[in-house]
């Protein structure tokens, strides 16, 4: 696995374009949470950008597990596409020593949103203005050099239960 993923880092994406194509936020515990903002927004014909508001009823959190998967458009549907992963988010948010793949994702928000701290979480969540811009240097660099339609299948638990899930869509072209 890890030396695949070195091949793909030294193929590279560094000219890669990445248009965010859809988002989909979906809500599994309203006593829990409540999504208030879920879009994306076109700034001109290249650059758009997605803000995320998810305002949550039981504070604070301190437990918290996501699951980050990718998937590719086959002409049929998404299909699981090389990676699938799951972690303790606050651990990793305590060390960050972790697998690449993870610490490339978190590194993708973490100037776009306030959960870039360690837990625990006493406030509603928010990414504003996330880019793709931040995902060709991100965890972009770990795909192999495909274009297509893609997508990042994010769910979020906390407690072992799940309540958010938030899938991005993504057109990459070379
Ligand atoms: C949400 O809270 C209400 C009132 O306390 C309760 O009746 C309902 O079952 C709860 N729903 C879930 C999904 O826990
Ligand atoms: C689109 O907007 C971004 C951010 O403001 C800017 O950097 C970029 O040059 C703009 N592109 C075009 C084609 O206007
Ligand atoms: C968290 O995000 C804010 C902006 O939302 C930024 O000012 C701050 O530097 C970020 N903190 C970390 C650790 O990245
Ligand atoms: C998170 O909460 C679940 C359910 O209460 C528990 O089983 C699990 O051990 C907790 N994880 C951590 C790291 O505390």
């Amino acid at each position: 696995m890890w030396k695949l993923l070195g091949i793909c880092l030294i193929i590279g994406i560094i000219d890669a374009h990445v248009t965010f194509t859809n988002l989909k936020c979906n809500n599994l515990d309203k006593n829990f949470s409540d999504i208030k903002t879920c879009r994306i927004k076109a700034v001109n014909r290249t650059h758009k950008y997605i803000d995320i508001y998810v305002k949550m009823m039981q504070l604070p959190i301190d437990n918290v597990t996501i699951n980050f998967k990718l998937m590719r458009f086959d002409g049929h549907g998404y299909k699981p596409h090389f990676f699938d992963l799951t972690y303790d988010a606050c651990k990793f948010l305590r060390s960050q020593n972790s697998n690449p793949i993870i610490k490339a994702f978190y590194e993708t928000y973490r100037q776009s949103s306030n959960l870039n701290h360690t837990c625990p979480y006493n406030h509603d969540l928010i990414v504003d203005k996330l880019w793709t811009g931040n995902l060709d240097a991100g965890f972009l660099a770990y795909l192999p050099s495909f274009s297509g339609d893609f997508a990042a299948y994010t769910s979020w638990y906390a407690y072992n239960l799940l309540r958010v899930t938030i899938n991005f869509y993504l057109k990459i072209t070379y």
